[in-house]
């Protein structure tokens, strides 16, 4: 279809599995995409790390790509810059220097703006140029645009998320089958959802990127990945399992950005990314296999929740496209994307004043008084306990605890003075109790 308009012109950075489908979709949909935009879309260059790598099924000119990501950054015939290599440099760079001369970005690189969005934003405000960067956070799921837009006339009080695939097919495995950690990320990694190196998945560093990309558009307020509290899920066993089941609950990798008042009554904000007991009436524990699912809860809309495939080549291509077609009907129009909304400047919470619920399993000698100390170490620290189950084993008892809500300093120390107390012979698990009352 000719629209008449000279076409809006793209360079891509990275070409490997959401790069590839971004070529693939731009050309197999170019016909609709120019429809929506008014004007055409044309790549004009393709930065890879090296040329001759068998990309020929491809439906794109070879004489296109080029090693030199800079060069293609700088020519000023390009208007918009779409990035799907990641990490923190060169992208930096390359993306910095875009945004500052004016051109349009879209990136999927979550990496970079956990650790330095400000840099991108600051550059964007330099340039008048559009950031976007929809892929960055749960692949296919329109989240961030919602927030950015939509959500704009309200106030958000709290995300909670399964933003990491790889963990959410782990941690469904092991509730569908009884299956211990290991055992679930060999079937993982067998099957392609988990990496060679897993250690970003199942620490929660992917998690917590995502959770600082989204409490910074939640509440308007600046959060880096550094500002994240996180733990991994490689402690989760079948056991810890097995007990959420009795208690009518699953487990989760979540990520939870929360706003409120900390402890001197000012409006705060907390970020943490962990495993937890959620019950399985939750929206987000029938959210099984690699799929993400992001619960939003704000004052005036109520409960929200989104759902979908956080990664893959072609749901994240889906949200790099979507991004590239505003950036181009901006461009065209004159108007740009809304700029970072950050003026709330919030403080960060430590995880100490986070307000959760414990759930903590321990091996105790069965005789009198025993109940009554463990229950003395609870009051001290003033935690309330709401369920105590107990089963016993000879001359043993293992105790099931269950605490109400309290902040996580307090329930921390609660365990390590559970820890230090004689009758206790070990503390088999702890595991933190979300989305109850
Ligand atoms: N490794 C991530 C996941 C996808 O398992 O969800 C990219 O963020």
């Amino acid at each position: 279809m000719s629209s008449g308009k000279p076409a809006v012109r793209l360079a891509l950075l990275g070409c490997g599995t959401v790069g590839s489908e971004v070529v693939r979709l731009l050309h197999d949909q170019a016909e609709d995409l120019t429809a929506r935009i008014g004007a055409p879309l044309e790549v004009v260059g393709v930065a890879v790390r090296r040329l001759g790598r068998e990309r020929g099924n491809l439906p794109i000119d070879p004489a296109l790509f080029t090693t030199d990501a800079l060069g293609l950054v700088k020519r000023d015939d390009v208007d918009v810059i779409i990035e799907v290599v990641g990490g923190i440099e060169p992208a930096r760079t390359w993306l910095t220097e875009a945004l500052r001369a004016g051109k349009s970005v879209v990136t999927a690189n979550k990496a970079l703006l956990a650790e330095d969005g400000a840099s991108l934003h600051d550059a964007a405000a330099e340039g008048g140029a559009d950031l976007y960067y929809e892929a960055s956070v749960a692949g296919a799921i329109p989240l961030l645009r919602p927030l950015r837009e939509s959500l704009h006339g309200d106030r958000v009080t709290r995300v909670t998320g399964i933003v990491n695939g790889t963990t959410n097919f782990i941690l469904s495995s092991m509730d569908a089958t009884g299956a211990g950690f290991g055992e679930a990320l060999e079937e993982a990694t067998e099957l392609g959802y988990a990496e060679a190196d897993p250690t970003a998945d199942v620490e929660g560093f992917d998690a917590a990127a995502k959770a600082a990309i989204l409490a910074s558009l939640a509440f308007h307020t600046r959060v880096t990945a550094a500002d994240v509290f996180r733990e991994g899920m490689t402690g989760v066993t079948a056991a810890d399992i097995a007990s959420a089941k009795e208690m009518g609950c699953t487990i989760k990798l979540l990520c939870i950005a929360q706003r409120g008042p900390d402890s001197t009554g000012q409006e705060s904000v907390s970020v943490r990314v962990h495993p937890a007991m959620i019950p399985r009436s939750h929206p987000l524990a029938g959210v099984g296999d690699a799929f993400n699912a992001v619960f939003v809860e704000a004052e005036a809309a109520g409960p929200l929740m989104f759902y979908g495939r956080g990664a893959g080549g072609t749901p994240t291509a889906s949200a790099v496209l979507g991004d590239i077609v505003a950036a181009a009907r901006n461009r065209l129009s004159g108007t740009r994307a809304p700029s970072e909304s950050s003026y709330a400047h919030l403080p960060i919470r430590p995880i100490g004043e986070a307000v959760t619920r414990y759930h903590i399993s321990l091996d105790v000698a069965d005789k009198q008084g025993v109940l009554a100390s463990v229950a003395g170490v609870f009051a001290d620290n003033e935690v309330s306990i709401a369920t105590v189950r107990q089963s016993g084993r000879d001359e043993d008892a293992t105790l099931v605890i269950v605490t109400h809500g309290a902040p996580d300093a307090n329930l921390h120390a609660t365990v390590e003075d559970l820890r230090a107390l004689p009758i206790v012979r070990s503390i088999a698990s702890v595991l933190r109790v979300e989305g109850g009352s």
